[in-house]
């Protein structure tokens, strides 16, 4: 990640500190506790002018946002559409099996190309691990991660953490940020970005994570991250205040990692019944696309109240107006930092 210069900012910054000292957002893993605090609470504007009836600014007028999706999406690259246009960019999006990759093209071409046709920033999705930070190498703009195989799900994780922070508010228990908060994230985190994201996210502000999953579908040495692991449900669920699900990563698997999706409900679903383990008004969470009756029963991901899952989606649209602000100030000569 590439750091710029910039004129101290305010609020939660250090005095003489850029407040935002980043030119691209290839992971949380590259952000610092304060950085997470400053991406949400610059999403705030964005969360109140998205629930207005007229929801366009043209702070980005004139920029050209590339959203460039090598894999399959449909809210990430929706809500990227949706962000840029509500700043009032030109967005473009490509899409991997309309471009040339199709014909051979190495992803440093495509890199190459979308450089050349002056982007102002650069939203990528590839398959790859590390991608986004390779194409970051080989650009002039700021790049944004929008999912890079099993690596970082940077925005993912910042709307997860702005959802909650926003849910627990609205319960009067909020505070800055999720300290002694207990969190289970159940499902494939071998391979999940998001798993991987949240964990980085939600441990930086303060929340006891637990992470839960078949043992092979458990990365090695994942304690090393800060969370608890556990194999059995029931136990992870114990007093859990909020239980994220994730779906299993198919199409990132060779070979059977789970035995049947019947018997994996069975062990790793989340049922009424189950729920029912965890801390009384657990909240409910999932960043879609889910698999009803596998990872989550409908009775749970539609419980009003409780589930949070379409509140992720709308904060996703706020998380991305931020980042896209903050990540192309430089361009539009934005001098200083307003914290
Ligand atoms: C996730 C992704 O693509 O990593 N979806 C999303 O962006 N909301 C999760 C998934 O595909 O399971």
């Amino acid at each position: 990640m590439t750091s710029h210069s910039a004129s101290a900012g305010s609020g939660r910054f250090p005095a003489g500190r850029a407040a935002f000292p980043h030119r691209d957002l290839t992971g949380i893993g590259h952000l610092q506790r304060h950085e997470i605090l400053y991406l949400l609470d610059q999403a705030e504007q964005w969360v109140a002018l998205n629930r207005q009836r007229s929801k366009h600014t043209d702070l980005l007028a004139g920029l050209t946002i590339i959203n460039a999706f090598f894999e399959n999406s449909t809210r990430t690259l929706l809500s990227f559409e949706i962000a840029g246009k509500r700043l009032g960019a030109d967005v473009v999006n490509m899409h991997a099996a309309t471009s040339s990759v199709k014909k051979g093209e190495t992803l440093i071409d495509t890199a190459i190309t979308l450089n050349a046709m002056r982007a102002d920033a650069i939203v990528i999705r590839h398959g790859s691990s590390g991608a986004t930070g390779l194409i970051a190498d080989k650009v002039d703009c700021p790049v944004l991660n929008a999912g890079d195989g099993s690596h970082e799900h940077p925005t993912q994780g910042l709307l997860d953490a702005l959802t909650l922070r926003h849910a627990l508010a609205e319960r009067g228990e909020g505070a800055e940020d999720f300290t002694g908060l207990k969190i289970v994230i159940c499902g494939d985190i071998l391979h999940s970005r998001v798993a991987r994201s949240n964990i980085l996210c939600l441990t930086a502000m303060g929340a006891n994570v637990r992470v839960c999953a078949p043992p092979a579908l458990m990365p090695a040495g994942v304690e090393a991250m800060g969370v608890e692991v556990f194999h059995r449900f029931d136990d992870a669920l114990d007093g859990a205040e909020v239980v994220m699900m994730l779906r299993l990563q198919s199409e990132r698997m060779s070979g059977q990692f789970v035995p049947s999706a019947r018997e994996y409900r069975h062990l790793y679903g989340l049922t009424a019944k189950r729920l029912a383990i965890a801390a009384p008004g657990a909240l409910v969470m999932h960043p879609g696309p889910m698999n009803r009756g596998v990872e989550i029963d409908s009775e749970v991901a539609d419980l009003a109240g409780r589930s949070l899952i379409t509140r992720q989606v709308e904060m996703g649209v706020a998380i991305r107006m931020a980042c896209l602000d903050i990540l192309t100030r430089e361009a539009r000569g934005v001098e200083g930092w307003t914290a």
